[in-house]
């Protein structure tokens, strides 16, 4: 200690020790983390200064005194500048009282998995989501038994997961989305029975699903989808019934029938079987699903009858592309008060579009009725829909004049291709992304857009560019 501190009086003391508030370890330790980072243009680390209480820098937090317990640096999505560059130091190995790293959307960090992070006893809580991370993880990721949350969603790590996850056993959320993993879901994740959130979607996972669900009886939230595992549909998640919420195991190989049992699940709110090889019919114990806000069978193989669904209000569904003949558009469907989006593509619907009441148009986002039988109008429906941001109609028999069509603020695609529909192309389009009106009996010169000449191609008299220009 400096010797001439005995001189100061206690007040004096007090505030010399508030000013050095910052442990010097800590603080060099977080110096060095922020020298590894190469970029940093808006600034995420410009109050990190020494001579300044580290303890008071942007992401990160002192609640033992003096000592750093997380770190937590969060990038913006939508602006384009709140991003970092560079690596994650080794440095972090020198913060002992560190509960929590928080990494989040930074989106240009690279390097490979920090096993700094197997020195730090403390650590509960990893989250570096949305960097570039890359490499394999480490074969003893296991090293790191206390944590409770480990989350690597959106980076590029590739190779198989390590069989010594199953040591994690306090893990409560397991987050490994959106990187470039191979390899079968290895069988000791079934040891981390205190899992409520496991997520393993979007990555390149082989396999049979694994039929080891019975060991969580917490689990909440369930993401295997855009994988490419195969067989059945496990017996064993029925086991999670009681309380699952997100069940999503859309995009995979999976065959087989919808079991009976999933009516059973009576907390579901999404669930997604989209785009896998799955047959038969949908049980009629879906009855019992009275709490799904979303429903996701589309691309499937699965035949009639589809079941009266008993639920207050559906925000999202879509049966598209099965081998459906629903005829009408169902009731439950149409009594919605909350729904956002509704695609019955190729769903066998023969009907009168003005016929088509739906009880609330409000929250109407997306609507694709492409490839059914339906004919008269969309004028009086999107009329009503103030916020439609998509429509898509393609392979009907609508029967309208172009330029009767309110085209609201919102709306980014339209898609009436190969119908009936006459008049002339209107201006309100020119601000649409994706436009396709080819194979209709449209006249006229066209408005100036970025459409493809595609987009109008199989008309009666459309021209001007990007068709050839008006005689
Ligand atoms: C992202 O990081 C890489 C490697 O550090 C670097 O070469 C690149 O310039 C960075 N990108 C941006 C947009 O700064
Ligand atoms: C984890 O790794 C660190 C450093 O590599 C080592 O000191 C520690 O003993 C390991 N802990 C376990 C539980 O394996
Ligand atoms: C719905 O659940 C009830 C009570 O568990 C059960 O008796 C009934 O058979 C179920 N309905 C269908 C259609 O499976
Ligand atoms: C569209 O709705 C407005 C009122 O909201 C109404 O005045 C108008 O007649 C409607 N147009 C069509 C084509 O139904
Ligand atoms: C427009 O629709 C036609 C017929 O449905 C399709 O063949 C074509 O690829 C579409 N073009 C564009 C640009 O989407």
């Amino acid at each position: 200690m400096n010797p001439s501190l005995f001189f100061l009086p206690f007040p004096l003391l007090f505030i010399f020790n508030l000013a050095s508030a910052c442990n010097l370890a800590d603080q060099n330790a977080l110096l060095a983390f922020k020298s590894a980072i190469t970029a940093d243009p808006s600034g995420i680390l410009t109050s990190w200064k020494s001579g300044v209480d580290c303890c008071t820098w942007a992401g990160v937090t002192c609640s033992i005194p003096n000592r750093v317990t997380s770190l937590s640096l969060y990038g913006q999505l939508d602006r384009p500048n709140a991003f970092l560059s560079g690596t994650i130091s080794a440095s972090l190995s020198n913060l002992p009282y560190l509960d929590g790293i928080y990494l989040v959307n930074l989106r240009n960090i690279s390097g490979p998995f920090p096993t700094s992070l197997f020195k730090l006893p403390k650590l509960l809580f990893v989250y570096i989501e949305n960097n570039k991370l890359s490499g394999q993880l480490p074969a003893a990721i296991g090293n790191m038994s206390q944590l409770e949350a480990l989350s690597l969603e959106g980076n590029r790590f590739t190779g198989p997961i390590p069989s010594s996850i199953s040591k994690l056993t306090r893990l409560t959320q397991l987050k490994l989305g959106s990187n470039l993993l191979t390899g079968s879901i290895p069988i000791g994740i079934q040891q981390l029975k205190s899992l409520t959130f496991l997520s393993l979607e979007r990555n390149r996972f082989t396999g049979p699903v694994p039929d080891f669900w019975g060991s969580f009886p917490e689990l909440r939230i369930l993401r295997l989808s855009h994988n490419k595992l195969t067989g059945k549909i496990p017996r064993s998640i029925s086991a999670l019934a009681p309380k699952l919420n997100y069940l999503e195991l859309g995009h995979n190989s999976i065959t087989g029938n919808i079991p009976e049992f999933l009516g059973n699940f009576r907390a579901l709110d999404t669930l997604d079987l989209s785009s896998n090889f799955i047959s038969g019919v949908v049980p009629k114990s879906f009855r019992n699903l009275t709490k799904i806000f979303n429903l996701d069978l589309s691309r499937n193989s699965l035949v009639d009858p589809f079941p009266e669904l008993l639920v207050k209000g559906i925000e999202s569904l879509d049966l598209s592309y099965n081998k459906f003949h629903l005829g009408k558009i169902p009731k439950w469907v149409t009594s919605s008060p909350i729904i956002y989006s509704l695609k019955l593509a190729k769903c066998g619907i023969k009907m009168k579009l003005d016929d088509w009441k739906p009880s609330e148009t409000y929250f109407y986002d997306y609507i694709d009725l492409s490839e059914n039988e339906i004919w008269s109008s969309p004028v009086n429906l999107l009329n009503r829909t103030d916020y439609l941001v998509g429509f898509w109609g393609a392979g009907n028999k609508l029967n309208f004049k172009l330029q009767d069509l309110r085209i609201v603020k919102r709306l980014k695609y339209l898609d009436l291709s190969r119908n009936l529909v006459s008049g002339k192309v209107p201006g309100g389009v020119v601000g649409l992304e994706k436009l396709n009106v080819s194979y209709n009996h449209l006249c006229g010169r066209l408005p100036a857009t970025k459409v493809p000449a595609a987009s109008f191609l199989g008309n009666d008299c459309l021209c001007g560019a990007p068709l050839p220009s008006c005689k």
